[in-house]
């Protein structure tokens, strides 16, 4: 694998941010007509919907990526792909938070991620109710539209609000007892709904911190990278197979995570 420029990759963090105002441009614009959108349940599980909004907004990004980066892998949430053997993978999910989306809540995002030569280094989410652009690339610090933003300063799970999530690619015993754990340790926490844009509120220092024992990579990798230039940490999303199958997400200040390690930790034994 060659190493890429510098140029090479100022140009992808740019055209990645208008890549995700576009798609959620026309995103907003099926958001505004929801009730006339046909609804498909994913295999057995009638909590994973998906509808014609999340297949043309995808249709949208993988097509503007591939007139202007021909050679670039994309991987998709609805419509797959591969990823890996180009120098950079693009990870797209139109619409995280598909849920609220289709049911009038407002968060939900376009979630952009860049891997190059095996490592994140670019990541946007935009979330268009709010016209919120969090964007960030490796070495030049992350932003909220134009302001530089950090993670969360607490030194205890006390000081703030975790962002968590679940789904049923996991079991409710997976999930269930670090949430009694964070209870018991004086924590709180919320569940919007939307995995990627909590990962960018995480960046923001809106929320302390981040957990979900299973996430997908077109929805942890954004986030990633925004979260490790504002100044936080997280696990190795990518090891273990993470890009094709996803891997469990946790991502706080350095000092939060292994709080935070810990509490996992006591749930695995
Ligand atoms: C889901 C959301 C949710 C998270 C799940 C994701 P979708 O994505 O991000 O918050 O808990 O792991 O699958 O289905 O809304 O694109
Ligand atoms: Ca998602
Ligand atoms: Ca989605």
């Amino acid at each position: 694998m060659t190493a890429t420029s510098a140029q090479d990759i100022s140009a992808r963090y740019h055209f990645a941010c208008d890549v995700a105002r576009q798609a959620a441009e026309l995103a907003y614009d099926f958001y505004q007509r929801r009730q006339q959108l046909a609804v498909e349940h994913k295999g057995d599980d009638l909590q994973d919907v998906v509808s014609q909004a999340d297949r043309e907004v995808e249709a949208l990004t993988r097509r503007l990526i591939a007139q202007r980066f021909p050679l670039d892998d994309f991987l998709g949430e609805e419509s797959g792909g591969s990823g890996g053997s180009a120098a950079c993978t693009w990870v797209v999910d139109p619409i995280d938070g598909t849920a609220c989306f289709l049911n009038g809540l407002h968060t939900w995002c376009v979630s952009i991620g860049v891997i190059v030569d095996g490592d994140p280094v670019i990541g946007v989410v935009y979330d268009p109710n709010h016209q919120e652009m969090f964007h960030a690339c490796k070495g030049q610090g992350a932003f909220l539209n134009h302001d530089p933003i950090r993670v969360h300063a607490g030194s205890s799970l006390r000081d703030g609000v975790m962002g968590v999530g679940t789904s049923h690619r996991v079991t409710p015993e997976d999930f269930v007892p670090f949430i009694s754990r964070l209870l018991h340790a004086g924590g709180m926490f919320i569940r919007s709904g939307s995995g990627a844009l909590m990962t960018a509120q995480v960046a923001a220092g809106r929320l302390i911190g981040y957990y979900e024992p299973h996430m997908n990579a077109w929805d942890s990798l954004p986030g990633i990278v925004l979260v490790r230039e504002a100044g936080g940490v997280s696990n190795d999303f990518l090891a273990d197979h993470g890009l094709q199958r996803g891997n469990v997400l946790l991502m706080a200040n350095a000092e939060i995570y292994s709080q935070l390690s810990e509490l996992i930790q006591q749930k695995i034994k």
